[in-house]
């Protein structure tokens, strides 16, 4: 394989890992001290979509942050106070917020975190007036994290969660007094099919035209057949057409342009991942929520289930530990 002359480059080695190197330790360890992202975060107020999510649970760790709201779907109120503190608070990942806080962290959390029970898919984000208040005069950065995360889900849910809740979450954000940042998580995904290195470009529509997919969803509804089964096929038909694998890549571009398109002057920031898996080291490590992508493969092959697995050794696998 051709050296691209990069230092431990996962692109000149035949092998995985790379063979050990000082150096390249010293650079984890400069990458670990951070580009200064937990500095921005302090004393921010924040307004957390998807926060009972994977990812959005660990980004919650960040204690410095100012005030932290979290929109939950819940039926009412105390449905999502009780959600914020069964599936947020006392998960193990909170364990050692615990030890540091003590006794005091039950206060900690009270004066830090608010349950705002919502839902991107309704106008408002389904929140209540004091809540919508509230956030639009406190928040300085928005993180929208929820999604929905099913590869081949109807096209209809997975366009209404993933293209149409994004813009309905921007809009709100366009109303908010003080925001300094509007961060989207997208997937690295959305790069679907290129090949060699893809640089993390806006996407840009191209042939693809939004009202299209608008109104070939609006005029599918089949009345005669099974709907679901309908458009689980009308999802996977679209993406292979356009140029993605599954229904939920081509959907989450489309977010990612409907949103570039509609952001006007509010600072927008995208964050790719590729699939994200266990934490590395803290808080706990190996610390996951459900099986997720490689999960099932791990486990599989732990348990003799699945004997082998097809890879070309010379091919990266970019997974982020949490
Ligand atoms: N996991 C990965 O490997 C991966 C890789 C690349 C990118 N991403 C992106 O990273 C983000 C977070 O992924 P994740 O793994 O944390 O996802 P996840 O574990 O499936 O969580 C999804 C989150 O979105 C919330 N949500 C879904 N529909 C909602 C709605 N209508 N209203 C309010 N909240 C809603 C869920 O709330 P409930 O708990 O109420 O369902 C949950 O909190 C997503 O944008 C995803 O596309 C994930």
């Amino acid at each position: 394989m051709k050296n691209l002359g990069k230092r431990n480059s996962h692109f000149s080695h035949r092998c995985h890992p790379p063979p050990f190197d000082q150096a390249a330790v010293s650079d984890r360890e400069e990458v670990d001290a951070g580009i200064g992202i937990l500095e921005f975060f302090e004393g921010n107020n924040i307004f957390v979509t998807g926060a009972t999510g994977l990812l959005g649970k660990d980004g919650l760790r960040l204690t410095s942050v100012g005030k932290m709201y979290l929109l939950i779907k819940a039926k009412d109120k105390e449905a999502a106070f009780n959600r914020l503190n069964c599936e947020i608070i006392n998960s193990e990942l909170f364990t050692c917020l615990k030890e540091k806080h003590g006794k005091c962290f039950e206060a900690f959390v009270k004066a830090k975190v608010i349950a705002v029970m919502g839902d991107i898919g309704h106008p408002n984000l389904g929140m209540d007036f004091e809540s919508i208040e509230s956030i639009k005069k406190d928040v300085n950065v928005i993180i929208h994290s929820a999604a929905s995360t099913t590869f081949y889900e109807r096209y209809d849910f997975l366009f209404d969660t993933n293209v149409n809740a994004p813009q309905r979450v921007m809009r709100f954000a366009k109303t908010c007094d003080k925001l300094d940042l509007f961060t989207h998580i997208s997937t690295a995904y959305v790069t679907e099919r290129e090949e060699g290195v893809v640089l993390e470009k806006p996407l840009n529509m191209g042939g693809l035209d939004v009202a299209d997919e608008i109104s070939l969803l609006l005029k599918s509804s089949p009345n005669n057949i099974d709907a679901t089964n309908f458009f689980v096929k009308c999802g996977q038909q679209r993406a292979k057409l356009l140029g993605w694998s599954t229904t939920y890549q081509l959907c989450k571009a489309i977010g990612e342009m409907c949103l570039n398109e509609i952001r006007g002057d509010v600072p927008l920031l995208i964050i790719r991942p590729a699939c994200i898996e266990s934490c590395y080291r803290e808080p706990l490590p190996g610390w996951i929520q459900g099986l997720r992508t490689l999960g099932p493969v791990i486990i599989s092959y732990g348990k003799g289930i699945l004997p082998a697995y097809y890879a070309n050794p010379l091919v990266p696998l970019d997974v982020w530990m949490l």
